[in-house]
């Protein structure tokens, strides 16, 4: 306590320097005592059991500016820089909706997850919806969202990939770049991460992933190299987990020898929350921030710079790139947030989003769309009780969730009311037995979902006779600190497998038809029962107005356009990375972790290289249940031949055009791949290079659609030479409606082998991995 006060003395004895004229940050941060750096780097700590309350440097907790915020850089009143808030997370502002006293509330829009998002392949929408989810972070002041996730799809039963996008790094890297422009155009921060190959939950403080240096170029490391260059984001998230020997976050070939040297990233890096041990050595990688703060990092960092095994230049040089962030933020600005953020014009959006991103998977004898007015039996718990998005920081307050039924309403069809009055009250029941937890006991111990209504033949039968078709809602969910299982997840629960068989049975001897949706944040088997359902729509987890949006492609009143972004395989063990998920534990090498929880050293081998799912499956020829791209329209496309024109400095443009000759109208997501030359470096069969969408096209008419290629698309990482090489030949190149949907094709030359650009001998894992090879 003596030590805080005598600093504070001291620290109100310094001159003010926060009227004088523009300083840079980086003249201010030469301003700053060696106390005040190391109160700037470190945050200002959280409000958990088990920690500090606040990081203990008596400027205390910023939490109660905006409750239920994930944290706080600390205030230097002398040097004219306030404090600034960070938020979870990428499906929306992650706050407190009720504060102490106050009768208002904070609501924020849960928006679709990221995995839906992305399925929309529709940048331009996600820049929409990021200028939204910005907007509620400014109103409801706070300065940086802790999004997009951007993580690698690398095996589906990855607790956090609703937060994540693809399975492919381009789709990856567009989708976040297109989320950050749109949050930041707000004013506000971004904290694209995890930074880097935080591909799981189990063990993800204490997994050392060992990985090739091509898949970490090529896969892991490209999504963020394309997010970077293509939006520069204010702030990025380091990874929990250690990559091929250290941390990320202590790790200064990733952070800055790849991030700022190569990749030219301008912003601060801050850890992900308690991330990493070792203070100094986050320091000295390049990890500016480190969050939510303790005062025992403010300790050891200090130790260090007095026993000079820190150099003060270093903490200057981490302080510079924070008061840069602060000059940017409203805090800086002295915005006054509004606390109105537009929560109605927002659901509107989310709406429309979440019906773009939908994947419309199967559609026998165009079951869908619906008639108006038609008699619907709603069935399964999932379907009263939809799943808006997933669990932990991801999570979102929203004021609501449009169940199935409330939306089938809304859009005129009339929904089985007996099965109503079963399902409502029992899904009431159920959730009221369920234990009310704290967000942190939630966290570690997610309350399971509750189990299916068993319903008895008559009840079925009834259903079947009053309705004109069944729809079947298929719900999970997940979220941070574990994965999910093969059991009663990734495959049916029985009781899902004995409500599809009785549905389809009793609907089928009436020939009436089946529609099953599908509620979750990832891929689920479907492959033993998909022939029960004559359609089925893949909603997954579409956010507030679920049920409406749901609803609006029922109805037809949105034709689908939304495809997978992700691969669906027949089953989880046709997975290549199901051998190596989630690893190896050493268990006789535990020790204690964060919040005195149980930290077992582990490590998982990317074995597959750089063939992780589409790239795999097209490679192997292993068979999927729907393929990396596939999804339905209610009307079909016409793809003309393509055209490919040389452009200057080795470019191509391909170009093509895709006509609408169905009977409504419709937009097209146009998939380019390429199939390279054998050369030296094994190639996957095809890998995606390009993406477009339509606008929506009318019975008829025609859009033209541009891709544009350069030889570093065309280049595979060649590790020898550390160098992007394109090699000479035959490029062949695949425009599709999906990765096995390929329309037209046309290829191109490269006269001759190109070093497109060299890079840094870094991330060398510490011994050879034997990779899968075709
Ligand atoms: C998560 C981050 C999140 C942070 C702050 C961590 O547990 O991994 O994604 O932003 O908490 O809530």
């Amino acid at each position: 306590m003596k030590s805080i006060f005598s600093c504070l003395l001291s620290l109100s004895a310094l001159p003010l320097v926060a009227q004088q004229p523009d300083f840079s940050p980086l003249q201010l941060a030469e301003k700053m005592t060696r106390e005040e750096k190391i109160r700037l780097v470190v945050g200002m700590g959280m409000k958990l059991p088990g920690t500090a309350q606040g990081n203990g440097t008596g400027v205390g907790m910023l939490e109660d500016k905006v409750p239920g915020a994930a944290g706080s850089t600390a205030a230097f009143p002398r040097l004219g820089l306030p404090a600034t808030i960070v938020a979870d997370g990428p499906a929306g502002l992650r706050i407190s909706p009720t504060r102490p006293g106050e009768s208002r509330t904070y609501y924020a829009t849960a928006w679709p997850v990221a995995t839906l998002l992305a399925s929309s392949w529709d940048t331009r929408l996600v820049e929409e919806v990021g200028r939204a989810m910005g907007r509620e972070v400014k109103e409801y002041g706070v300065d940086v969202l802790l999004a997009p996730g951007l993580n690698i799809h690398r095996n589906p039963l990855g607790g956090r990939n609703f937060e994540y996008y693809a399975e492919d790094p381009l789709v990856s890297g567009k989708m976040a770049a297109a989320m950050v422009r749109g949050i930041q155009s707000n004013g506000v921060g971004t904290s694209p991460k995890h930074f880097a190959v935080n591909n799981q939950e189990t063990n993800r403080n204490s997994v050392n992933v060992l990985v090739s240096e091509r898949a970490l170029r090529e896969i892991y490391l490209r999504g963020f190299e394309i997010m970077v260059k293509e939006s520069d984001p204010w702030t990025i998230m380091s990874s929990y987990n250690y990559l091929n020997g250290p941390y990320t976050s202590e790790n200064y070939d990733l952070l800055t020898t790849i991030l700022r040297k190569e990749w030219g990233f301008r912003g601060l890096v801050m850890t992900d929350w308690f991330g990493g041990k070792d203070p100094v050595a986050q320091m000295k990688a390049g990890n500016d921030l480190l969050m939510p703060g303790t005062p025992a990092q403010m300790a050891e960092i200090r130790k260090a710079l007095e026993a000079g095994t820190l150099d003060e230049k270093v903490l200057t040089e981490n302080a510079a790139r924070i008061i840069r962030y602060i000059q940017q933020t409203p805090a800086f600005k002295k915005y006054v947030p509004s606390n109105q953020p537009g929560l109605k014009a927002h659901a509107a959006i989310a709406r429309r989003a979440a019906a773009e991103g939908m994947v419309l998977l199967k559609n026998e004898m165009s079951s869908l769309p619906f008639p108006k007015g038609a008699r619907l039996a709603a069935f399964g718990i999932t379907s009263y009780d939809f799943v808006s998005g997933g669990t932990g920081s991801g999570d979102v307050n929203e004021a609501y969730t449009v169940t199935l039924p409330e939306g089938l309403l809304q859009a005129g069809f009339i929904p089985d009311s007996a099965l109503q009055a079963l399902y409502v009250p029992y899904v009431t029941a159920e959730k009221a037995l369920q234990p009310k937890k704290s967000f942190i006991e939630e966290f570690f111990n997610p309350t399971p979902r509750i189990p299916e209504l068993e319903l008895n033949v008559q009840t079925i039968t009834a259903a079947a006779d009053a309705a004109d078709a069944a729809l079947i809602t298929l719900g999970r969910n997940a979220g941070e600190g574990s994965d999910r299982k093969t059991a009663n997840d990734f495959n049916l629960k029985a009781s899902e497998q004995q409500l599809l068989e009785q549905v389809s049975a009793a609907f089928h001897a009436r020939g009436k038809r089946v529609v099953v949706v599908i509620n979750a944040g990832g891929v689920i088997e479907t492959a033993s029962w998909r022939h029960l359902a004559d359609a089925i729509l893949l909603a997954w987890q579409p956010g507030l107005e679920a049920g409406n949006a749901v609803a609006d492609v029922l109805s037809g009143k949105m034709n689908p356009s939304g495809k997978l972004a992700t691969s669906f395989p027949l089953k989880y063990e046709d997975d290549i990375t199901a051998v190596n998920f989630p690893g190896r534990e050493f268990p006789e090498k535990a020790e204690t972790g964060m919040m005195g929880m149980k930290k077992i050293p582990a490590e998982v081998v990317y074995g597959e290289g750089i063939y992780v799912g589409y790239r795999y499956y097209l490679t192997a020829g292993v068979p999927v249940a729907w393929p990396f791209g596939h999804g339905l329209s209610y009307t079909r496309f016409r793809y003309s031949p393509a055209v490919v024109t040389a452009l200057p400095g080795g470019n191509f443009r391909v170009s093509l055009t895709v006509t609408n000759t169905g009977k409504i109208p419709g937009k097209e997501v146009v998939q380019l791949y390429v199939t390279a030359p054998s050369g030296k470096l094994d190639k996957p069969a095809a890998e995606l290079k390009g993406f477009a969408k339509t606008r929506l096209l009318a019975p008829g008419q025609s859009q033209m659609l541009y891709f544009q290629l350069s030889p570093r698309d065309l280049a595979s990482f060649d590790t020898e030479q550390t160098a992007w090489v394109t090699d000479a030949g035959q490029y062949t190149l695949k425009l599709g409606a999906s990765s096995l949907d390929i329309r037209q094709t046309a290829v191109l030359r490269v006269s001759k082998n190109v070093i497109v650009q060299k890079c840094n001998k870094v991330l060398v894992p510490p011994v050879p991995i034997r990779e899968w090879k075709k």
